[in-house]
């Protein structure tokens, strides 16, 4: 399955994703700038925030709780698809996703 993290100047990173890996994980694992992972996924830090393409929001769904919370934190500024890529798994469903790094 495969990922595309979209950079601020434009340029773009695709990568293979395995079902199961979230999408943190494998930015980190494709060096993917500004997508750092501080706190190892356990949504205490909002260093892997991304904003979902439009096109892709229904199939990641909404942030829980906690994610919300964290997300109200981030550096960069919250927009209506934003996302901890932690916490979205890669699955069949989302093969092909789109994620727009905050700058
Ligand atoms: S990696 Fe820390 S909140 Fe996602």
């Amino acid at each position: 399955m495969k990922a595309t993290w979209i950079l601020g100047d434009g340029k773009t990173i695709t990568a293979d994703v395995r079902e199961g890996q979230n999408l943190m994980e494998a930015a980190v694992a494709n060096n993917v700038p500004r997508v750092i992972g501080e706190c190892g996924g356990s949504l205490s830090c909002a260093t892997c925030h991304v904003y979902v393409a439009p096109d892709w929001a229904a199939k990641t769904g909404i942030a829980g709780e906690f994610e919300d919370a964290m997300l109200d934190v981030a550096e960069a500024e919250r927009q209506g698809t934003s996302r901890l890529s932690c916490q979205i798994v890669m699955s069949a469903d989302l093969d092909g996703i789109t994620l727009i790094v905050p700058q």
